[in-house]
């Protein structure tokens, strides 16, 4: 075992106090430099019922990552569950479900992990600001993730965001976890016979919202994030639990915001922050996007979702890349090769045994705002 490994095990051992060793480095909010070895790979996913065969946590052990993010939808209800007990109950039974899974229990002994939400694990099945139980809700995510009692996630106004850092500044790398679900404003639906229409050609119920207060993250996270991003780093991931890049198709994801989006570019541009790719989960498949207009340089938005199930239609995205979609349970993984004179990130889907799905290098010197 070299150095590094050796260091993240005894890490992780130190954290065993929390009931799991999550959250191991860095500190909620505040992008506080951690001592720790530079981050060269990082699996993500998103979308799992604990009541679903589990076993692509070990698949993603053996890619051997330094770090997963969990992209939201830890946990799904049960419908009965909700309607007999209240969301709050019904989130409290998945939770203790997921955390006697054997295959996810062995997973969180072996990798650190950070997570963010999305609309079943925060709450109801598309929900954002208007959640009555939000705060319940917080609570019961932070402890399931071994949350410490000081850590600002579960006080700050806005939400549970958070971030990371990693490495000395020549290979900084930056974790941004956005909280899209806590201060969202309300999706705004087609009507009857659009939806009959749009459904045909695979887009879902959902339609742009131009309104100039309408919000993915309320105005504290906005400002937050506006300092984050003007940290030094050279690469930065931007956890979204819906996609970001994505061309608009109808159901959840940022360009139902798109005056939201780009606010989101223009400060890029304004912070001149260097190295953005986004994450992102949700949809059931996995897929590429690419944002070219109106950008400082090109966005790149890799999606995986989910790690227990998928949706074998997917729906149009005019902004895919690559034209194939993953449509088969799967994970992403990103490999940062800093040793390369122009360093490399390599992004990539892979099914639940492991095998690559698909692959993209972008130089980290394309993304930069001249
Ligand atoms: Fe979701």
């Amino acid at each position: 075992m070299n150095n590094r490994r050796k260091f993240l095990r005894n890490s992780l051992s130190a954290g065993i106090a929390l009931n799991f060793p999550t959250m191991i480095f860095g500190q909620g909010s505040d992008g506080i430099v951690t001592p720790v070895d530079t981050l060269r790979r990082i699996a993500f996913g998103s979308c799992c019922k604990s009541w679903k065969p589990q076993n692509i946590w070990s698949s993603i052990a053996d890619t051997n990552p330094d770090l997963f993010l969990f992209l939201g939808d830890t946990v799904y209800t049960d419908d009965d569950d909700v309607k007999k007990h209240g969301a709050i109950a019904a989130l409290a039974k998945q939770y203790r479900k997921l955390s006697r899974v054997k295959e996810f229990r062995q997973f969180r002994k072996q990798v650190p992990i950070h997570a963010t939400w999305d609309d079943h694990d925060y709450g109801i099945r598309e929900s954002g600001a208007d959640f009555a139980e939000k705060e319940l809700s917080r609570k019961l995510f932070l402890d399931f993730w071994g949350a410490q009692a000081d850590d600002l996630r579960r006080t700050q106004l806005g939400g549970i965001y958070t971030s990371y850092e990693y490495g000395s500044l020549a290979k900084r790398a930056q974790i941004i976890l956005l909280d899209t679900r806590f201060g969202r404003s309300p999706l705004l639906t087609t009507s009857q016979e659009e939806d009959k229409q749009g459904r045909q050609s695979g887009f879902g119920p959902y339609r742009p919202n131009a309104d100039p207060k309408a919000r993915i993250l309320d105005d504290v996270q906005w400002q937050w994030l506006e300092k984050q991003l003007s940290r030094p780093a050279r690469f930065r991931i931007i956890s979204s639990s819906v996609p970001f890049s994505a061309g608009f198709r109808g159901w959840e994801s940022w360009a139902n915001f798109p005056l939201e989006k780009q606010r989101f570019i223009n400060i890029i541009k304004k912070t001149k922050a260097e190295g953005v790719i986004f994450l992102s989960g949700d949809i059931h498949y996995g897929e590429l996007s690419c944002e070219r207009q109106n950008v400082p340089y090109p966005l790149w938005d890799l999606t995986s979702s989910g790690l227990t199930h998928y949706w074998p239609s997917p729906g149009p995205n005019s902004n895919r890349v690559v034209p194939n979609t993953i449509n088969e349970i799967n994970f992403g993984l990103i490999h940062l090769l800093w040793d390369l004179e122009d360093p490399v990130v390599v992004l990539e889907i892979r099914n639940k045994k492991g095998d690559l799905k698909l692959q993209q290098s972008v130089r980290l010197g394309s993304l930069r705002v001249s």
